[in-house]
């Protein structure tokens, strides 16, 4: 199992979108293990975000993430970060395709609604930068036989 980071952005927070991008990822059978709403500051946006702080776009950036709550989510599956990318879609919203919540939700590369991890140390990185340990919960969902075979394939 692997647990990867989930930031719905302002952009889909303002947008009323929340509902609708969660349930993309609970028909997908991934399990929710942490979530939270936190409004983010300029310290922890350029712990995130440390590639891009040279980046002539960083200000926009911080701007957008702070324009309003975030919600923050842990999601747990088998390859769970490769699984949540690919239902995430490109980073430029307009090249990502139908389908993808990016794809399906938004126009833009900066409000492209979530974030999601990239990499296993990524995933790791970012889930103990937002989450503490007895935040994330251990349980296993009643269908959970239905979604993966007894070997976890
Ligand atoms: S990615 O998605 O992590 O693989 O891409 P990366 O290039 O590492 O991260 C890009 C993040 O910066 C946000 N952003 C922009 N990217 C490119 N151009 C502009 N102008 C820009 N503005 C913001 C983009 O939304 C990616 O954020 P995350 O949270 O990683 O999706």
């Amino acid at each position: 199992m692997q647990q990867t980071l989930v930031i719905f952005k302002p952009s889909a927070v303002q947008r009323g979108l929340i509902g609708q991008i969660l349930t993309r990822f609970e028909q997908k059978g991934l399990k929710i293990v942490a979530m939270k709403m936190a409004t983010l500051s300029e310290e922890i946006l350029r712990e995130h975000y440390a590639h891009l702080v040279d980046r002539p776009f960083f200000p926009f950036i911080l701007a957008s993430m702070t324009a309003s709550p975030v919600v923050l989510m842990v999601l747990e599956g088998v390859d769970a970060i490769k699984v949540v990318r690919l239902l995430t879609g490109a980073t430029n919203s307009r090249e990502a395709l139908p389908g993808t919540i990016r794809g399906d939700f938004s126009m833009s590369g900066q409000e492209n609604v979530i974030h999601a991890s990239s990499s296993p140390e990524d995933a790791q990185a970012e889930v103990a930068r937002f989450f503490t340990p007895d935040e994330i919960h251990h349980w296993t969902p009643l269908m959970t036989p239905t979604l993966y075979s007894p070997d976890g394939k």
